[in-house]
This record gives C-alpha cells, structure tokens and sequence, in this order.
C-alpha cells in the first residue's frame, strides 16, 4: 500500500516477505554523551564488517530529527549521502571503524522516543525505532552489538548516570561536570539501549541466586517517592525467583535496575539491566494506590523481568515477529501472577481477569479495521503493532500450546513438556534474533509426541490468519442409546486483506455436568472405558462430532473450560442450563461466564426491544434470584463474587451486536445495575458488612476481593438510596470515604457516590483533591474519575473540557492525556457518542492537537472509532465525518494517517 496525498511523503508499508539480512554487522560501539538538555552532543564509533552471506551494497544508516557534524571511516574524513533520513555511504572495506558526531535536542522531544528530558532528567525509549533518534545506526532488531557508554554531565543537576550493564568507571570533570562508563556484557539490539541521568535516588536490595551469584537489584525513583518503592522490589524479587523456578532461568546480570519516570508512552520497557518504567507501575503505598494498581505493578514488574531472557537473550529477527517476544512474555506474566496467588480460586479469578481483557479489547480490534494477524505481515508503522493482538491473542497462542503438549496422565496443563520447550528454545537461539517459526518448531521438536508436533502446521495458521474464529456448537441427547453427541462447526470472518480462512487447531477443554450437578466420566464412543477429570478435545476440521457413550441423563455441556481458545462459543444454552452451570460448574470460568451469557442476552432483549417497560427492567427474577445465591454463597471467594455480579461492559454488549446505538446499550446496563441495586439492597447491605474491614492493608488476593466486593455493594447501596432518597448509605460511604485507611477503599468510596450520581460527590471531590495534590498518580484516578463517569444528560463532555482547563491537566504527559481524554473517548462510550456529535468533534480536535506533540498517542487515540462502521445512525454518519476531518489534516504522522486510512478503507 502506498498512501500518498498532496504535500506529503508518501508511507509506504513494510513487508514481512521483503526481509533481508542486513549488508553489515556492527559489532561494536562506543557512545559517548555530552548531556545537555537542548543540545546534546553524541559521538558513536562502531566497528563494523560485511555481511559476506550478501551482494555486496552500500550501508544505510537510519537517523531521524539528528544534527550531523562529522563522519569518519577509519579516523579519515569521507564522503556521503542522504536517501531521505538515512546516511549512506558506498565503497566501503569489507571491516572498519566508523565514527559519527551527532547533536539532538532532548527538551525539544515531545514524541518521548530517542533522548527526552522529564522532570528535568534525561531517559531514553528506543523500541522499536527510537534508537536513529540519538545517532545513526543499522537500527533493527537483528543487529546486534557489544555497548560501551560514557555518559557525562553537570554533576549537581545529574548526579546519578545510568546505562545498561556494568559500571566500570565514574569521576569528575571540569566546570562541574562528572562521568560514568559502563559496560554491558552482553550483545544486544539497538532497541535495547537505555541511559537515564538525573537526581534519582534508589532502594536497593542484594540477592543470591540458586546458583549461588550475588546480585545488585535497584528501584530508582525521583528523592520523594522513595516511600513508594517496596511492592515493586518485592516484585522483582519474586521475578527473579519464579523464573528460576519455573524456567531454570536465572539472572544473568550483577546488576538490574528499574527507573521510573512519570512521562513514558507506554507502561514500561526492558532494556538490557536498565528497565525503565512509567511511575504508575512502579510507584505504590497504601495510601496513594488501588489493590488494582498493587496487581498491575507486579505484572508488569514481572513482564520487564521475564523479558531478560524472552526477547533479551533471544530477540526478534523483525518486528513482524514483535508476538515471539510480546506474547510469550505476557503468558509469563500471567503465569507468575497465577503462581503468586497461590490458591485455586484466586487463579481462577485471574484467568477470568485476562479474558476479560481479551474479549473487551482483542475480540473488537479483530473485527475492525486494524485487525492484523499475530504475526502482521505489513505495516506503515510499526508503533502502531503494540497492540492486544501481538500482546494478548499472542498470549493466548503460546498458553495453547502449552495446552497441547499436554499429556492427559503425567503433565494434564502441559507445563512440564512446555519447560522442555523452552529448555530447547534456549538451547537452540540464545543470542540470536529468531522468529515466531523457531519458537514454535523448538515447543513441537521438544515434545515429538504431542498434538503440537502432530499438528504445528495447521497450529501456525493462529500466527497467520487474523479474526476470531467462531465456534458453534450444537448438543444433542438420545436417552434411548444413552448418548450425547456434541458437533463442533469452526469459521472465521474475514479481515482486512484475508477473505477466506482455513480452520484452525481448537483445544476445547469440555466437561459434562450432570443433573446433580458434578462431571460426568466421559467415554468417547469407541473407548474401553469412562475417564474421570477434565478432558480437552482437539478440534482441527471445520465440523467435527464428539459421541458420549453411557450417559444416563441429559447433561449440559461445559464447553472451551478455562477459556481453553481464544474464540467465541456460541451454544443455544437454555436459561435453565446456563442457570444450572452458574450454580454448579466445576470449571470456574464456565461457571463465571454462564452468568455472563445470562446477562448479555437479558441486555439484548431490552435493547432490541422498543417498549419502554421492558427497557426499564432488564433483569428477570430467576437472574435476580441467582445474584443473590452467589452473594450469600457461603464458599465462593469475594472476589470471584466479585466479578459474576459485574454486568458484561457497554463495550462488550456493543461487540455481540450488529447495529450499536451506544446510548440504548448505556441505559440497558444501567436499568439492570439499578434493578440489581434495589433488589439485592438487604444482601449488599450485608456483603458490605461482612467484607469491609479496617484492618492493617495488605494487598493480597483474598482481602482485595474483599474490599472489591464491598466497594461494589457501597456503589448498589448508593444507586438505591439516589432511587429512593434514602440517607444513610451515602452518609455512610462519604464517612468510608474520609476515614478509609488506604487508597482502595477511599477510591471505592469516592468512586461509589461518582457512580451513583450522588450530590455527595461535589462534596468528596474537591476535598479528594486536596488531599492528593501533590500526588501525580492520584491526579490522574481523580480526573479519570470524572471523564469516565456515568453520563447524565451529555454531563461528562462539558466536565471533560472543564478538567482540560484544570491547571493539572496538561496534554503533554501521556498518562495525564489519557486518564481525561482517552478515558473518555475510549472508556465511557455513552458520553462519547453523542447524538449532536459533539463527542467527535472533541475527539477530532484532540487526535489532531496530540498529533503535533505525540504521534504514538495520538495514533492511540485514533483507534476510538475503530468500530464507526457499527454505529447506527446519526452516530455512524457524525462519526465518519469526524475521521475524514482528521484524514484531511495536511501533516499528520504516519502513526495517525495509517490508522485514519484503514478506518477509512472499504
Ligand atoms: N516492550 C515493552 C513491553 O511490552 C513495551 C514498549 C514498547 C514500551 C514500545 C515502549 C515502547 O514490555
Ligand atoms: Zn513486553
């Protein structure tokens, strides 16, 4: 594709089918920096040498936004040229030493990618082609080279100077200046690349390994933040345990640090020992974070661990690969925080967590118009591939195949036989940039007799073919020849660019669930006997028919158990099986997600339907009745509570639709939170009871369930009392409110009285302000907050524009851009679509304002109408309208354009 437009450049796509070695391997660099906030001056000496595996060519060396002063090739001036951005020189010896002089700008970087000053420190983000941005360089991920760095800089305005590996030397210079110089020990791509320089202090932690090293382990934050620091290092330290334990993948470093820094495009990123993170995953206490934000720190802490060796040691041949890296790490870290949690039922409510994320945001952006494979096969820019498809359906990928190197007796989840394949992987590619083809060939080759290995071609068509496949099922039960026959029909819509699709490999867990309520043995017809404990099927051809034999009564099927594939199920449940399961499936999820399957299609009923009655009272007495067994269910875990008395969201009601009015959706969900509000009021009241405590904060499993489940009754009690003018309960939640010990239960609170539309809130607002001002991190929940609150009368757009004249907001810091603009362009859909449009409009003007100061963010932004073509009038027409305003933007980044462009696209 080739988008070319009047006055511009033209952008042209990249081709996975167009990959070539490079022409010249660097194999070393020496870079020495002269900070200094406007300019910065960067001389690079390489070594490099021919590639003799190719024709021989010029070398091309991509930059961007650079100052050149000097090039030398073996100490000797020489001539170039400029193609475009890249440096090109010809005639070159097969080996020599390249020098270059460079100058950059970093207080006038607002991209944040290459050098940028925050809070008056310098950082670094290179991935995935920030590197050109601080020198010239072969800047892809298959090049890989030994760093030396020396960093030099105002001693008093920069006294800590990072880089990654080893220090080896540090001391003073003239006029107030010092220096350090690191080493790093091991090869790496330029994306790796970090240096961080400012007044940071660190908490700091030594470590022996299993294998009996010692290691230095450093939390750097800025001087008053330090009192914030002790979750993440306790979760780095169960990082470097885990991996250990469950990959016999130690640390292969003396020292690793992690930087926070409150201005970062994404959440963190794992540069080689020098990870370097956005505040809101470093950066926690009980009294400035949320139980949710203790989780999330702990993932993501353990995501940029695991990475050391999942994309560090072994790194991506090309970014068409970004899924070899990005998914497996993910699984890791859903894999650590499922071990950190111990019990049974709290991985459970994990795995019901990362689907949820799965299906609000992956199952939508595979339906769109940026749907791409795991493994893309173009792009324009590849910022715009860090997406929940690489991440999340590229976790789903490796988690299947773990699935399918399961061996039904000795290793059920497969984890035994998947180690195996990473051992080989290991063995196989360390200190190699490989591709999503040797990860898989190395899982299959390590276990030979495993469905994997039987079926890896047809497996590797999930890194291939884009969609989310459907999976149709179709139960039927003969009492006379005490059978059950289940058929299994797989398809796949078409995506952008793949019309057709072959069927995909399906592990499906399955149970039958008796009359009683437990799992029947299952005996396939044509096997000896009746097998006990969960089973999974593989289903590899479009239709397929599993025959139960020996089966007494009509069963009801738990099928795809544990969310065993990244598809939608549909199976015409009846209420009363879907009822059935949500009291008595043994598999958690199943049992979850019946409730959930009860919810959307009560939702869908209401919003189909054009009287007004049945739209004011979505819920039905049976479901109603059913909420009410869970929450007084004597065993269930809170928070597994918790989440079957959360209604699906707007988002996701909108994704099981054909036409979205997103207004009709909205109301629908909020009629059936306010039905499950008065008439479980006495149960909340008591849930509030029995789960609210004010003991010592702790933010494990088990009591984060608790206080979510009692901040989910505050917020009914607080909806019933608005209805029926009751005080008591938001007296109540305002005094938690003030009292509560910690940030979860405050928030809930102020959340609550928000959520409900109380008066009270104009009150909990301000004084929840004051009380944070100083605290970044909780400017931004409370502007999040407002822009994400319940719409009343179109009363969150005008709140938005007011949020954006608070002299807190600035649309420079991603993280304060997104808590007020992307939360609500993306986060409350009933206030963004707008029958007037005005919602649009705001939105066009942002993505074009943001544009000029942050393509990746913007490009994000962008995505909010992803799904316009949905919409039902007058939305859908406003909404295209507002993209080809943005689409008619002279200048935009190509991050933008490309996205505008495939929104736009037939
Ligand atoms: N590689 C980072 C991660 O997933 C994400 C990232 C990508 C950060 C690009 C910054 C820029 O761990
Ligand atoms: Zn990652």
């Amino acid at each position: 594709m080739l988008l070319l437009r009047d006055g511009q450049a033209p952008s042209t796509a990249i081709h996975r089918a167009d990959y070539l070695a490079p022409a010249y391997w660097i194999d070393t660099v020496h870079l020495s920096f002269d900070l200094d906030p406007a300019k910065t001056r960067v001389l690079n000496k390489m070594t490099l040498r021919r590639n003799a595996d190719v024709p021989a060519q010029p070398l091309k060396l991509d930059g961007e936004e650079l100052n050149l002063a000097r090039v030398l090739v073996n100490g000797q001036g020489t001539s170039f040229r400029m193609e475009g951005e890249q440096l090109v020189l010809d005639n070159l010896p097969d080996a020599f030493e390249l020098e270059i002089f460079t100058t950059c700008a970093p207080v006038k970087n607002t991209k944040l990618m290459g050098l940028y000053v925050s809070n008056d420190s310098f950082f670094t983000q290179c991935e995935a082609e920030g590197f050109r941005r601080i020198t010239y360089f072969l800047d892809r991920p298959d090049v890989m080279a030994s760093y030396t760095v020396t960093l030099r800089a105002d001693k008093t305005k920069y006294p800590v100077l990072l880089s990654n590996g080893n220090l080896v030397e540090q001391g003073d210079l003239d006029d107030g200046r010092h220096f350090a110089k690191w080493v790093d020990p091991h090869k790496k791509p330029a994306y790796l690349f970090a240096l961080v320089a400012g007044q940071l202090v660190a908490r700091e932690q030594r470590i022996t390994s299993r294998a009996g090293k010692d290691h230095l382990l450093q939390v750097y934050v800025r001087p008053g933040d330090l009192d914030k620091t002790e979750h993440a290092m306790n979760s780095l330290m169960y990082s470097v345990a885990w991996d250990e334990a469950r990959f016999g993948l130690g640390l292969d470093l003396e020292r690793f640090m992690i930087v926070a820094t409150s201005d970062f495009n994404m959440g963190a990123m794992e540069n080689k020992g020098l990870n370097i993170f956005n505040t809101k995953y470093v950066l926690a206490n009980q009294a400035t974070a949320t139980d949710t934000d203790y989780s999330n720190i702990e993932s993501v802490v353990g995501h940029e661990y695991f990475h050391n060796w999942t994309g560090n040691r072994i790194t991506c041949r090309d970014w068409f690969q970004l899924s070899l890296k990005e998914g497996l790490t993910v699984f890791r870290d859903q894999e650590f925080s499922q071990d950190l949690c111990g019990e049974a039922s709290a991985r459970a409510v994990k795995r019901i967590e990362d689907v949820r994320v799965l299906r609000t945001a992956q199952f939508p952006e595979d339906a769109g118009p940026m749907a791409h494979p795991v493994r893309p096969d173009s792009y324009i820019e590849i910022s715009n591939f860090y997406t929940v498809t690489i991440y999340e359906k590229g976790a789903e990928v490796v988690r299947m195949m773990q699935t399918l190197v399961g061996n039904g007796a000795s290793d059920p989840l497969g984890r035994d036989g998947f180690a195996r394949g990473m051992a080989l992987y290991f063995e196989r590619h360390d200190g190699q940039a490989v591709t999503c083809d040797d990860f898989a060939q190395a899982i299959a080759d390590a276990n030979p007799a495993s469905d994997l290995a039987r079926l890896l071609p047809q497996f590797k068509r999930w890194y291939s073919q884009a969609g989310t496949p459907r999976l149709h099922g179709v139960g039927v039960y003969d009492a006379a020849a005490r059978t059950y026959t289940l058929t299994l029909n797989q398809s796949c819509a078409a995506t952008p660019g793949q019309p057709d699709k072959h069927p995909f490999v399906i592990p499906v867990g399955l149970g039958l669930v008796g009359p009683d309520g437990g799992d029947l043995a299952l005996q396939l017809s044509g096997e000896t006997a009746p097998a006990h404990g969960p089973r999974t099927f593989v289903i590899t051809e479009a239709s397929e028919t599993l025959q139960f034999v020996n089966v007494d009564a009509e069963p009801v099927p738990s099928i795809l158990r544990g969310f065993s594939a990244p598809v939608v199920l549909e199976f015409d449940y009846s209420d009363a099986q879907l009822l059935h399961l949500l009291a008595h499936d043994s598999d958690p999820f199943n049992r979850w997600e019946a409730g959930q399957r009860l919810a959307v299609r009560l939702a869908i009923k209401s919003i189909a339907c054009d009287a007004h009655e049945t739209r004011a009272n979505p819920l039905d007495d049976a479901y109603i009745e059913a909420m009410r067994s869970v929450l007084r269910h004597p065993v269930l875990d809170a928070a597994f509570k918790d989440l079957v008395l959360t209604l699906p969201s707007e988002t996701y009601l909108a994704e099981q639709l054909d036409v979205v009015d997103p207004q009709r959706i909205h109301a629908v969900r909020e009629a059936m939170r306010q039905q499950l509000a008065v008439a479980l009021q006495a149960d909340w009241a008591s849930v509030y009871e029995a789960n609210h405590e004010n003991g010592a904060y702790t933010p494990d499993p088990l009591s984060s369930g608790r206080r979510a489940l009692a901040g989910m009754a505050l917020t009914h009690l607080c909806l019933a009392a608005v209805a029926s003018g009751d005080k008591v309960w938001p007296g109540k939640t305002l005094q938690r409110f003030k009292d509560a010990g910690n940030m979860t239960d405050r928030f809930n609170a102020l959340a609550a009285l928000v959520s409900s539309g109380h008066p009270l809130a104009a009150e909990a607002l301000p004084r929840f302000h004051a009380m944070f001002k100083d605290e970044a991190l909780v400017i931004d929940k409370w502007m999040g907050l407002q822009s994400g609150a319940p719409d009343r009368g179109g009363n969150v757009l005008p709140a938005v524009r007011q949020l954006m004249k608070h002299p807190d907001f600035s649309l420079r810091n991603p993280n304060r851009a997104r808590s007020v603009v992307s939360t609500f362009c993306q986060g409350n859909p009933a206030a963004f679509h707008r029958a007037d449009a005005a919602g649009y409009v705001f939105w066009s003007e942002r993505v074009m304002e943001l544009d000029a100061i942050n393509p990746q963010v913007a490009a994000r932004l962008a995505r909010a109408l992803d799904r316009w073509k949905k919409l039902a009038e007058p939305y859908r027409s406003a909404a295209r309208e507002a993209i080809a305003r943005v689409a008619a933007k002279p200048d935009l980044s190509k991050d933008t354009l490309e996205v505008i462009t495939r929104a736009l696209a037939d």
